[in-house]
């Protein structure tokens, strides 16, 4: 499993349920990397997607522990093991949030694609600091580049330490 996500200099990553500033290579960026792949994502920040539906063209897992919680064109797993449980052998499959769900979903990833937003604006939600981990360290690093005032770059890092559910 991988993860993909966006952060502010300060590791924080959305503010009331949305992300406070996003930039048009950012998306761009995310369809690149995750391409047609599975997308897991909490009830909470598919709400946040354009017209709150899925991601189009592709498996959708929801996480939500609502049991009323339905979805048109995606699936529903009440539990994280629930969740990955649903995946094929050797599925391509991303984290794509939001906090609660990389916390708790990032020892199982082997690769996190970050982009890094050289911005500080006031979040509520924070990612852990992959630079302060042990296990994780950079494996490829884009150079900084600008979108409008916002300079960003594209990062990989990869954990050491990849757990598995027993
Ligand atoms: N910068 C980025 O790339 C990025 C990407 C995605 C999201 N975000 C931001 O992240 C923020 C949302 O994060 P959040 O932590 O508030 O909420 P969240 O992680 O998106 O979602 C929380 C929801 O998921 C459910 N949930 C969590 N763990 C679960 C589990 N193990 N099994 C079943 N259901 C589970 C929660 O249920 P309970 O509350 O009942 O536990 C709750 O309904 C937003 O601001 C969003 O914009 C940023």
């Amino acid at each position: 499993m991988e993860l993909i996500v966006a952060v502010y200099e300060n590791w924080g990553i959305g503010r009331a349920g949305t992300q406070p500033i996003v930039i048009p290579e950012d998306r761009k960026h995310f369809r690149s990397v995750t391409g047609s792949a599975t997308v897991i994502v909490s009830d909470r920040t598919m709400l946040d997607f354009p017209g709150s539906r899925p991601l189009k063209g592709r498996r959708n897992i929801i996480l939500s522990i609502d049991p009323s919680f339905t979805c048109e064109g995606a699936e529903v797993a009440r539990s994280i093991p629930e969740a990955v449980g649903m995946l094929k052998p050797g599925e391509r499959a991303f984290v794509i949030g939001g906090a609660s769900v990389y916390r708790q979903m990032l020892p199982l990833c082997e690769r996190a694609y970050l982009t890094k937003l050289y911005c500080a604006p006031e979040c509520d939600v924070f990612f852990p600091d992959l630079d302060s981990m042990p296990n994780w360290r950079v494996v490829e690093q884009g150079s900084v580049q600008t979108s409008g005032d916002i300079a960003y770059r594209f990062l990989t890092y990869k954990n050491d330490d990849v757990k598995t559910l027993s």
